[in-house]
């Protein structure tokens, strides 16, 4: 960025403060945000007439308020693509691990509470053979998709729109028209769906007790998307029996209940989290702007309507 740019580089890792975000779209061109900064109409007030291209450093574009920059003419790119193989691992770790119980077993070791070997003991649920409810099929979730054919799960997804019948075919894929039909029947549901105004609590209290008891929820896409306080409540209940969460409505904040549970993974937000996508990402950050400073249309720009 420095070779190329007159760069301004925030070199401690956490977020900008809003003062530091008002300052930096008084007087950048470009900016390039993380998930971390909110680029709301209040930041966006801020902003010079300078300010043109906004290259996020992230595929989902939640932080941005897309109708604001769009009346003010701001070019909003994204990074898509390079971090799809990265989530997709972590989303099938996280559904090994908690059928599994692999966090409660590394617990019980590192604990010195382990008495040896039974017959009963740390007893889980068998992967291979069960349902797998994919909510949403761009990507990620077709990345998901691929890994969980070999591990034995029979694929089911729900989306916006249907595939291809050819990529049906090739993931030997079920598609629900109604969510609600599919939650009903899933043993395990990984959340891979933006969040919209169309997603947010798309698993509302209502749609989580559609769910089977014995099922599961895993999301490594974001927070917003599953109403946290509701599920906490369902999963202290056992009326679902458990969860693997990398994102939550309000990060780094957690639900405090979920902490409390032994049928929870609860992660970092780290899905995407490889130093060799961090490089890619970079990259794909340089040549949108390097592209739009060239005057040409940027390779990812984000059309708002799309994915609203
Ligand atoms: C990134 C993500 O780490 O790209 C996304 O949408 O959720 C994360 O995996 C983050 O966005 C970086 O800004």
């Amino acid at each position: 960025m420095k070779e190329l740019f007159d760069a301004e580089l925030r070199d401690p890792d956490g977020p900008m403060s809003r003062s530091e975000l008002f300052n930096a779209v008084a007087r950048a061109d470009v900016l390039v945000p993380t998930v971390t900064d909110r680029i709301d109409e209040e930041v966006l007030e801020y902003a010079g007439n300078q300010l043109k291209l906004i290259a996020n450093f992230g595929a989902g574009v939640d932080n941005i308020d897309l109708k604001a920059t769009g009346r003010k003419g701001i070019v909003v790119t994204n990074t898509p693509g390079v971090l799809t193989e990265d989530t997709a691992d972590m989303t099938m770790a996280m559904i090994l691990a908690v059928p599994r119980r692999v966090v409660e077993g590394e617990r019980l070791v590192s604990s010195n509470q382990w008495e040896g070997w039974g017959p009963s003991t740390m007893l889980g649920h068998r992967i291979w053979g069960k349902r797998l409810g994919i909510i949403g099929m761009g990507q990620i979730g077709t990345a998901v998709a691929r890994r969980a054919q070999g591990f034995g799960l029979s694929i089911h997804y729900h989306n916006r729109n249907r595939l291809p019948i050819s990529a049906e075919e090739e993931l030997e894929a079920t598609y629900w028209e109604s969510l609600d039909q599919m939650l009903a029947h899933m043993d395990i549901v990984s959340v891979n769906c933006p969040r919209t105004p169309a997603t947010y609590h798309l698993l509302s209290t209502g749609r989580l007790s559609l769910m089977k008891p014995d099922a599961y929820l895993v999301n490594t896409s974001r927070g917003e998307v599953v109403d946290e306080a509701a599920l906490a409540t369902m999963l202290r209940q056992r009326k679902l029996a458990g969860a693997a969460l990398d994102v939550f409505e309000h990060e780094p904040a957690i639900n405090k209940e979920l902490k409390e549970l032994s049928n929870v993974l609860l992660l970092p937000h780290m899905g995407s989290a490889t130093i060799e996508g961090r490089i890619d990402m970079g990259e794909k950050v340089l040549i949108n702007i390097r592209t739009f400073v060239d005057g040409h249309r940027p390779p990812d720009r984000v059309i708002a309507k799309l994915i609203e």
